[in-house]
């Protein structure tokens, strides 16, 4: 179908539906080159602005998913993965695959960059020296078949319209759209070849997600998108008003990861990963009730088999396996600035959105789609919401290789903690689970 591009993005900045055809072709006019950035930044604005209905976002995912190949794993491995709408210090994948793989389960995770303020496993695992996020898909499936879990990114075989249109919505503002996030999630995990799917839906000041009324509309979207893909796919709701664990930044969250694998869990990040793997185990038959799930996880994490998945995976993706035992073969950072509490008080609320915007100014991110990361660069983050500070007192470090820039993050994240004068308390952490029929 030959399409003008200016026509779709006027019908859709007018609210009107775009059909099948038209979505599809503007899509592969977009890969081929035809249709440049501009165009289809435009049209990312006015879905961003008008939404898209059911049949849209199926269409969208469809073309996503056929821009690339989809796996398909023979016989009868169990296969399952779980992906994260998106947090601060959201660090979940780094754990959760190597246990669930640990358990018995074949994990095989496409997963994505930074978006927007959120940081993004494939930048956090490029961190550790050597560590390739770049297969096709033979080399992917062959990968997830030998060692039991691979985390890759999307490539030119593996949908190849999301790796481009989600560079393009990280840095154009053109994220939080249920249909964009719909399409751009589900055509990954269906593409990969999956059984069953664990979404961690994260809600809350972090989140694209601000609240539960918004957070169900992204859950149904997604269930009814898994759907008419044939695709199960379990909703767990959680909190994410506190960056996840202490550490967010590319090397710093991995090597908060890693020591969580050797047996020092936060108890933040423990509780999500032990229900994410959880409702993984049970999806995917190789638990009958959340006790059994809980007992095998325990068990790999114990026996340091959940750790040693996790060295299979560096060692089988490049990386330099030797990073788990000594951090300073990571990126380090020249400068450290403390950031201190303001007054005496509670942390009532946490803008952890304006946190991850902050670290973006020291390259923990990025401004524009070039540019390049500085994988030392984040911060320390030690205080949650309810918890008592004094005026004055330390509670975070900034890490960056640029002085001046450390001292300007430090004071943006200060702010972004608002102390209140009476005890405060935050929300559980996972807040309700649902699951297609
Ligand atoms: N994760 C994704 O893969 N895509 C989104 O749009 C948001 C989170």
């Amino acid at each position: 179908m030959k399409i003008n591009p200016v026509e779709i993005i006027l019908a859709k900045r007018n609210g009107a539906k775009i059909g099948k055809e038209a979505l599809s072709a503007f899509i592969r006019g977009y890969l081929d080159g035809a249709i440049p950035d501009y165009q289809m930044s435009a049209l990312l604005m006015a879905i961003y602005f008008q939404g898209m209905d059911k049949d849209e976002i199926q269409a969208l995912t469809l073309c996503y998913i056929d821009s690339g190949q989809r796996i398909v794993f023979t016989g009868d491995l169990p296969t399952a993965d779980k992906h994260s709408t998106g947090g601060v210090g959201d660090k979940i994948s780094l754990m959760l695959a190597p246990i669930a793989a640990a358990c018995g389960l074949y994990v095989p995770m496409i997963s994505g960059r930074g978006l927007g303020h959120t940081g993004g496993t494939l930048d956090k695992l490029e961190s550790i020296p050597g560590f390739q996020t770049r297969y096709d898909t033979a080399g992917f499936q062959q990968m997830v078949e030998r060692q039991g879990l691979a985390m890759v990114g999307q490539s030119a075989t593996l949908v190849p319209a999301d790796k481009m249109i989600y560079a393009l919505r990280d840095v154009t503002a053109t994220v939080e759209s249920s249909g964009l996030i719909t399409a751009s999630i589900m055509s990954k995990k269906i593409a990969e070849g999956a059984r069953s799917l664990v979404i961690d839906l994260k809600v809350g000041s972090g989140a694209f997600m601000p609240d539960l009324a918004h957070a169900d509309v992204l859950a149904e979207s997604l269930i009814d998108t898994g759907a008419g893909f044939g695709q199960k796919v379990s909703v767990v709701f959680s909190n994410m008003n506190s960056p996840l664990g202490q550490y967010v930044g590319n090397a710093l969250e991995v090597i908060e990861a890693i020591e969580y694998l050797k047996g020092n869990p936060l108890p933040d990040t423990e509780e999500i990963t032990n229900a994410l793997v959880t409702q993984m185990l049970l999806n995917a038959g190789l638990a009958t009730d959340p006790t059994q799930a809980q007992t095998k996880i325990d068990q790999v994490m114990q026996s340091g088999k959940a750790l040693q998945k996790f060295e299979e995976m560096v060692i089988g993706q490049g990386g330099d396996p030797r990073v788990i035992e000594n951090y300073a073969l990571f990126d380090g950072a020249r400068y450290e600035v403390p950031v201190k509490a303001e007054r005496d008080g509670f942390v009532g609320h946490i803008d952890a959105r304006q946190i991850g915007y902050a670290l973006i100014r020291i390259h923990a991110g990025r401004m524009k789609v070039s540019d390049v990361l500085d994988y030392g660069s984040g911060a320390h983050l030690m205080t949650k919401i309810g918890n008592r500070v004094k005026a004055g007192e330390t509670i975070g470090t900034v890490f960056a290789n640029d002085e001046s820039k450390a001292i300007e993050v430090s004071q943006l994240i200060r702010a972004a903690y608002h102390i209140s004068p009476e005890p405060v308390s935050d929300q559980p952490l996972i807040l309700k689970i649902r699951t297609s029929q």
